[in-house]
């Protein structure tokens, strides 16, 4: 079968099953166009509300996937590879953070949406890379410990001088991968592109750039604006995206070494044989999900 015959059997499929497909802007660009919705964390999150599908299949990783069934528990969830997860979600454990918030006891804590739902439910607000210095900076608290991401948590820190912040020492193996040297080569290989990073970079990458956002804070970046040339600092997919949907620009990626191999997981294949069946129902204990769901929806409040 062809790529093409694939992808209209995938779509054949899922119209007859009532199935919604949700992909992170990090798959695949054959994934993302039998999609329908792509899009950040926070829009994919957000984007089962008033779905009349009853089925979700979740392209992405596993903790995607657990933020849909917590905000939709009469939805069957589906994660597309059952072994795609998140390294940094998964690095934080619920001992891990229960030791520092006996450290800091008198600090809120805000956890990236790259958590699991175990942390989420001890955590009092979440935040996504698109929603974090909004909603941290409408919290009435000062004090506040920043799981598990390092970077993003010093770039809100940075945005917000008058809160205090605490961190864990966690951050993406992948956006760390970009450093100084990684900017320099880029800039002067590229001299007249805008540097477009996402906040899970390093400071050293971020102080030099000229936009910093989400996933598709970038790719709604590089669409709008009247420049043609740009090195993109976040999962090397979105230079792919942005050149089928801008090709009278030029994106370069940061680092050949920016790629998330749990994110490729997921293929055509996959999506197919979930559509047949496959694929990793999520199931959560429903007092874990509403302790998780807390957190989530003081976001979407805070966040707007
Ligand atoms: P976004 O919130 O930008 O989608 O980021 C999620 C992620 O996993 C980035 O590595
Ligand atoms: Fe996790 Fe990093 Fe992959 Fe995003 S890019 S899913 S933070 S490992």
């Amino acid at each position: 079968m062809t790529i093409r015959e694939l992808q209209n059997e995938i779509l054949r499929l899922k119209k007859e099953k009532g199935v919604l497909i949700l992909a992170h802007s990090y798959e695949r660009h054959e994934i993302l166009e039998i999609a329908d919705v792509t899009g950040d964390s926070y829009r994919l999150a957000t984007a089962v509300k008033g779905a009349k599908e009853q089925t979700v299949l979740m392209c992405g990783v596993r903790f995607m996937a657990e933020t849909v069934k917590i905000l939709a528990p009469e939805k069957r969830v589906i994660l597309s590879e059952k072994d795609a997860g998140c390294p940094m979600a998964d690095e934080l454990t619920p001992e891990l953070l229960k030791a520092l918030q006996e450290k800091y006891p008198n600090a809120v804590t805000a956890a990236y949406i790259n958590t699991t739902a175990k942390v989420k439910a001890m955590s009092d607000v979440c935040v996504t890379s698109s929603s974090a210095v909004k909603v941290l900076s409408r919290l009435p608290e000062k004090e506040i410990l920043f799981v598990p991401d390092c970077n993003l948590g010093g770039y809100c820190a940075k945005s917000l001088p008058e809160k205090t912040f605490h961190f864990f020492d966690g951050g993406c193996p992948i956006h760390m991968k970009a450093g100084r040297r990684d900017v320099q080569w880029a800039k002067a290989e590229h001299p007249n592109a805008l540097l477009l990073v996402h906040p899970e970079c390093d400071d050293e990458v971020t102080k030099s750039a000229d936009y910093i956002g989400s996933t598709s804070g970038i790719m709604d970046f590089a669409k709008k604006s009247e420049r043609k040339e740009f090195i993109i600092g976040t999962e090397n997919s979105i230079v792919e995206h942005l050149q089928y949907e801008c090709p009278e620009k030029k994106f370069y990626p940061l680092s050949k070494g920016l790629v998330c191999l749990n994110m490729r997981l997921t293929t055509l294949k996959s999506v197919y044989d979930c559509l047949l069946g496959g694929g990793e129902e999520i199931v959560l204990d429903e007092s874990l999900r509403l302790a998780a769901k807390r957190p989530i929806d003081k976001m979407i409040e805070l966040g707007g």
